[in-house]
């Protein structure tokens, strides 16, 4: 008989060799996704080296071992996401949140309290929202935040709306979910936001990804920002930004490793920003532009 532990080592030989860099780990989510078990009882099972369970669906899961031996997305094949504190839904069409972008919804979440401590209310808009990943996360850990989310793929609004639903009702009820264009959608508030946080899609036409996972899964709206430099769509936003925001207020934008200097020029040369810097990530990569609106 087979135990949990020779077929774990089996799956993760497989996916090793089709290239998958994180190939226990994996090996190890789609074996707990298919028992139905958490990923932490499989690691046990398998040091203790269990007898496989009886009754197990073996096709399932050579089908989904087989899908991801084809790069598809672990997240696309598990149908889960986490990001911070929360699980999101996601599939094909909606962008896959990533763990540097926490640290922006983290940074995101530090103004929206200063704001509340400040005023005692806050307003916060998620631009380029995608599977409501910031925005959710900002009203799931500032109590009170009233939080917008906008996105302009209907594919990816599926996934928004459905994970704005899923939360608690306390949460829940200070969601929203709109569908327009970032770049152009004063019109959707009446009411000037906080914060702006917007995580957009910034790469460059000519820096295809390179792991299939991104390059043929991500939707392109998701990743590509248009312009020689991949920050036409960036650019654009940070104008909204501007007339999205109250005098006072902060934008806080997530950017790739090299783009840094680029915004926080694009930003300096507006009488509209002040303070424009860049901050890092976990690893010590120029991953945001964070800029205050000011008043002339
Ligand atoms: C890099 S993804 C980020 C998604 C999510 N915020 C996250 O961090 O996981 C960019 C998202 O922006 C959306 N998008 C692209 N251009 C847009 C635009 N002009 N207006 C609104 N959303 C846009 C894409 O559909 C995609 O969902």
């Amino acid at each position: 008989m087979p135990t949990v532990g020779t077929r774990l080592r089996e799956t993760t030989r497989r996916l090793s060799e089709a290239g998958v860099a994180s190939a226990r780990h994996d090996a190890i989510v789609l074996i707990a996704h298919t028992l139905g078990l958490e990923p932490s009882y499989i690691r046990t099972a398998a040091a203790r080296d269990d007898e496989w369970p009886p009754g197990a669906d073996l096709d399932l899961l050579e089908a989904r071992v087989t899908r991801r031996i084809d790069r598809e997305p672990l997240q696309h094949i598990t149908g889960k996401a986490y990001f911070r504190s929360i699980e999101l839904q996601v599939g094909p069409g909606v962008f896959i949140p990533r763990p540097e972008t926490e640290v922006v919804a983290g940074v995101a979440m530090a103004y929206a309290r200063e704001a509340l401590e400040m005023r005692g209310e806050v307003r916060v808009t998620d631009l380029c929202a995608g599977s409501g990943a910031i925005g959710i996360a900002v009203a799931t850990e500032v109590p009170y935040a009233e939080v917008s989310m906008v996105e302009a793929s209907e594919e990816a609004l599926v996934y928004l709306r459905l994970n704005a639903r899923f939360q608690p009702p306390e949460v829940r009820r200070r969601l929203r979910a709109v569908y327009a264009d970032a770049r152009n959608c004063l019109r959707q508030f009446d009411a000037c936001a906080d914060v702006v946080v917007t995580n957009p899609p910034y790469v460059p036409i000519s820096a295809v990804p390179r792991d299939p996972e991104v390059a043929l899964h991500d939707p392109p709206q998701a990743l590509y920002g248009l312009g020689d430099d991949g920050l036409d769509v960036p650019r654009a936003i940070l104008d909204e930004a501007q007339r999205l925001l109250r005098v006072g207020g902060v934008v806080v934008m997530e950017h790739g490793d090299d783009q840094g200097a680029a915004l926080r020029e694009y930003a300096e040369s507006s009488e509209w920003w002040g303070d424009a810097h860049t901050l890092t990530d976990l690893t010590g990569r120029d991953r945001m532009l964070v800029a205050t609106r000011v008043g002339v």
